[in-house]
């Protein structure tokens, strides 16, 4: 029996410990070359997905007016090759904010100075306390009108409450009394320049 033959006991052992070694050498190779070349393996795949971040357009409106511009203005960021999503203010959430590149935001007033129906929601719940925005980049379209008393009121509301939450103003608030073609151009001429920008901060910081 082998177990009576001391050398013949010793040469079984090295064998299965030489083995032993050779696996545990190969499968250290593999898994170092998986870690190492960039885009391989699933693991790899997802983190870079994560690491996308789009632009969010983010409407207030009563009657149809600030959807349309905020439909418009998500083509045109679109067209341009940049990641966008579209959404009713009043659905937007904190996490939302903290993780698009840019917010723009086109908001109308309704009623005395108030938010429109689909924000209301944004009101009661983000816009109850000041944020950690941490310098989100953000643009904003008020929509109103002049012959009301609180002309574009929920507009510089919410500007008011991004810029006290750290958000910095990409330019200045663009009010836009009516339909006034003048306001609307300067709005539509500063959508490029918001692409070149948007374009450099679509990644998390790695
Ligand atoms: C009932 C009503 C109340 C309004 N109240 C205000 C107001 O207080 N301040 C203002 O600047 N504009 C006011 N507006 C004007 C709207 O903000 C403006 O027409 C806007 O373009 C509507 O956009 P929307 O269709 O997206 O809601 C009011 C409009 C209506 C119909």
């Amino acid at each position: 029996m082998l177990i009576e033959d001391p050398v013949r006991l010793a040469t079984a052992a090295s064998l299965v410990l030489a083995y032993s070694g050779l696996c545990a050498y190969s499968w250290n190779r593999a898994r170092l070359a998986r870690s190492s070349v960039p885009g391989s393996g699933p693991r790899h795949a997802s983190h870079e997905a994560r690491r996308v971040r789009p632009i969010l357009v983010a409407f207030a409106s009563q009657t149809g007016f600030a959807e349309a511009l905020a439909q418009e203005t998500a083509q045109t960021l679109a067209l341009s090759g940049l990641a966008v999503r579209i959404a009713p203010l009043g659905s937007a959430t904190l996490i939302d904010l903290s993780e698009c590149a840019q917010l723009v935001v086109i908001a109308s007033t309704c009623r005395k100075g108030d938010a429109p129906d689909n924000a209301q929601q944004f009101v009661d719940t983000v816009m109850r306390r000041r944020a950690e925005l941490d310098r989100l980049p953000f643009l904003l379209l008020a929509l109103g009108d002049r012959r009301y008393r609180d002309f574009c009121a929920f507009g510089r509301r919410v500007d008011d409450w991004l810029q006290a939450s750290g958000a910095i103003p990409v330019f200045n608030r663009i009010e836009l009394d009516g339909d006034d073609p003048v306001a609307l151009s300067e709005w539509r001429d500063h959508l490029p320049g918001i692409s070149a920008q948007a374009r450099q901060q679509t990644r998390f910081p790695l």
